[in-house]
């Protein structure tokens, strides 16, 4: 057999590992960064009076670590992953491929050099000045070549619906990434957004909630609608609804975006339509939600003894959660409180900590010990470990943060008879102080975990000393 002739016989799980160690990595970089910023928020000094280690040039560095490079990097792990297993064919290009590693990782390297020093557009979750923006055009056009390549070679006809969320998330940021950094350079270090005024914020908005609906939302559930199957042994429940609920998914999603400008500058019409199709959202988002969770119809039992299982459906419920609580914070007037205050960034995290990092780490659970030639992980009982100290960390996290939210909106507009305002807002910031500390040790319960995970996934690898070539799988007879 010639080499290339053996090649095509295996799957590429070289990029697929890679990608899988970033993902770990950059999550205990990503994590251990947020954790700094919570405690900075506790205890000012530690802001050193340094101006790269400053909250308001981590903050950012934070955003893009957890979600580009520890989300993206599983992203990029599990598409690959799942594209080839379902389509029956290695990767359409292994150069191509590990272009988008190496490319992916400088990016995340600049990102890194760049905002410390203070060289940002300024835009959130956009941050990346203009050089960074084409670097990363590039290795997403080389991704779409590389996803929708292994989609044309596929051997079966019918195309898996995870793979349909894959798809509608890579092109859709795509689209994202380039109308929102249109852009005039004028220095190495420095451009000017080609929008203005409302129009900025309203693309800026577009962009924003988009990246939350496929990037962190459509792309995570395309994790979900193969791994919850695998993990639980079972067929997904429906799979109609799995198809009304990508449909449904990904047309109201881009029209939700107004809802983060609601009582600003916008046109009243465009921030009450925000508001219906992010209450609409609510129910394609629960459909699947019950579509996940109802995959384990007749193996509930497995919950007992599986606690990769464990990450995944707790996942589910944070993804409900979330996903019932953004349509309220988008009523016009419960924004009115929400906006401003922590209650945002209680709604960020039971999505971001509850929702996308613990169905990754779930699915990297199963993922890992397929990679190193295994049936299992080294330790069951360190991934239960991991599993309650990181469940109990976000819940310590977003009720802190909702109940600090709540205060802080509600002090703001406390007012008395004779009009006054009856807080100063540094009663409301000192009200908020024991609830920094009571986030700050959830976040380090959370981080702790990622190290146990580690630990677990190093002796796992220990056990085998070796990387697995599994053997492309033959189309079964009934295809
Ligand atoms: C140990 C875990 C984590 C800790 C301790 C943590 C902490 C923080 C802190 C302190 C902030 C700033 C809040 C503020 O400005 O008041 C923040 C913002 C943010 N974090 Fe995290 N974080 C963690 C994990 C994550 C993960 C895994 C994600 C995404 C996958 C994420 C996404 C975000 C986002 C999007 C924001 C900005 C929110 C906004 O602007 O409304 N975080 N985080
Ligand atoms: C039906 C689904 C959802 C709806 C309708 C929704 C709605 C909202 C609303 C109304 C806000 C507050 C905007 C503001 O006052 O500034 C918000 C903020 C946010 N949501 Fe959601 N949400 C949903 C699901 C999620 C999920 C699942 C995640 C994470 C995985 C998430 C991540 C975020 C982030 C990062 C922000 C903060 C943006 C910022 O200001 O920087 N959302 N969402």
């Amino acid at each position: 057999m010639t080499a290339v002739a053996a090649r095509q016989d295996t799957y590429n799980d070289k990029v697929v590992r890679q990608f899988t160690v970033m993902t770990v990595v950059w999550g205990i970089v990503g994590m251990t960064l947020g954790v700094l910023l919570a405690a900075q928020l506790a205890w000012p000094v530690l802001n050193f009076d340094v101006p790269w280690l400053t909250y308001s040039r981590l903050r950012p560095l934070h955003t893009s670590a957890v979600i580009f490079a520890f989300g993206g990097s599983a992203l990029f792990a599990t598409s690959y992953y799942i594209v080839q297993r379902t389509c029956h064919v290695r990767l359409f290009s292994d150069k191509l491929a590990a272009f988008t590693f190496w490319g992916w990782q400088a990016v995340v390297v600049c990102c890194v050099i760049t905002y410390p020093l203070g060289i940002t557009q300024s835009k959130e979750y956009a941050e990346p000045e203009w050089w960074i923006d084409i670097l990363i055009t590039l290795v997403w056009v080389a991704y779409a070549v590389v996803f929708f390549g292994t989609i044309a070679l596929r051997k079966v006809k019918h195309i898996y619906v995870a793979n349909w969320f894959f798809a509608a998330y890579v092109i859709t940021i795509a689209v994202l990434h380039i109308v929102n950094n249109l852009a005039l350079p004028v220095a190495f270090d420095k451009s000017y957004v080609v929008y203005s005024g409302t129009v900025d914020a309203m693309v800026q908005w577009w962009y924003g909630h988009n990246a939350v609906g496929f990037f962190l939302t459509a792309a995570f559930l395309g994790m979900m609608y193969y791994f919850i199957p695998k993990q639980a042994g079972r067929p997904v429940y429906s799979y109609r609804l799995s198809v009304i609920h990508f449909w449904a998914l990904i047309s109201i999603y881009m029209w939700a975006g107004p809802h983060h400008l609601q009582y600003t500058a916008l046109p009243d019409w465009a921030q009450s339509l925000g508001m219906v199709f992010s209450l609409i959202l609510l129910a394609p988002s629960w459909g699947g939600m019950i579509n996940g969770m109802m995959t384990l119809s007749g193996a509930w039992h497995k919950l007992r003894t599986d606690p990769i299982l464990k990450f995944m459906i707790v996942s589910l419920s944070f993804y409900g959660m979330s996903t019932f609580e953004g349509p309220m914070m988008s009523i016009r007037t419960v924004n009115a409180l929400s906006h401003y205050t922590d209650w945002t960034i209680g709604h960020v995290h039971s999505g971001a900590l509850g929702w996308v990092a613990m169905i990754t780490i779930g699915c990297v659970y199963a993922l890992w010990p397929k990679l190193v030639g295994l049936k299992e992980m080294y330790s069951t009982r360190l991934i239960d470990v991991h599993f309650w100290i990181m469940t109990i960390g976000i819940v310590l996290y977003t009720v802190a943060m909702w109940i600090s939210g709540l205060t802080q909106g509600l002090m703001w507009r406390a007012v008395n008879d004779d009009g006054t305002l009856t807080y100063a807002f540094v009663e409301a910031l000192k009200a908020s102080y024991p609830y920094y500390y009571v986030r700050a040790l959830g976040g380090l319960m959370v981080v702790a975990g990622m190290w146990l995970m580690a630990w677990n996934m190093l002796k796992t690898w220990q056990q085998s000393r070796q990387w697995n070539e599994q053997p492309v799988l033959a189309v079964p007879a009934t295809h």
